[in-house]
């Protein structure tokens, strides 16, 4: 079994803020983040998928497709987006780099038998780094 990995890029800004919390609590819970005005970020999107060798082309999956996927039908969603602002899910969810990794892999899983109808390649992790030092990882909880 191989795993492949490819990254990908976004930026997009958001700010951490609680509705349902006060003006307070929110800057006690997320500090800095909680700036009114928000800030950006630029995300590194790494897509690990895994899968055996076929035989014919020798390789674990066509990069191609999965560039297709996620260049298509995943990243113009956040790319340059405000993300509390123009994600429908951040209208109720705090945008955390924590929530946009299990959005995008739910959204990977929703178009995935659509470009890789076979039993392989399967999608194993989606991983953010929001920064350096940041980094964010979503599995399949199975
Ligand atoms: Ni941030």
């Amino acid at each position: 079994m191989i795993r492949v990995t490819r990254r990908y890029n976004f930026s997009a800004s958001h700010r951490l803020d609680v509705p349902a919390l006060t003006e307070d609590e929110n800057r006690a819970l997320f500090g800095k983040c909680n700036n009114p005005f928000g800030h950006g970020h630029n995300y590194v999107l790494d897509v690990s998928v895994r899968g055996p060798v076929d035989e014919r082309s020798g390789r674990a999956v066509d990069l191609a497709d999965l560039d297709r996927l996620v260049r298509e039908r995943i990243l113009p969603e956040f790319h340059l987006k405000n993300l509390n602002e123009q994600i429908d899910a951040f209208r109720a969810q705090v945008p955390t780099t924590e929530n946009i990794g299990l959005l995008i892999h739910q959204r990977l899983k929703q178009n995935w038998t659509a470009v890789f109808p076979g039993q392989w390649p399967q999608l194993e992790k989606v991983r953010i780094a929001e920064t350096d030092r940041n980094i964010f990882e979503v599995s399949e909880s199975r």
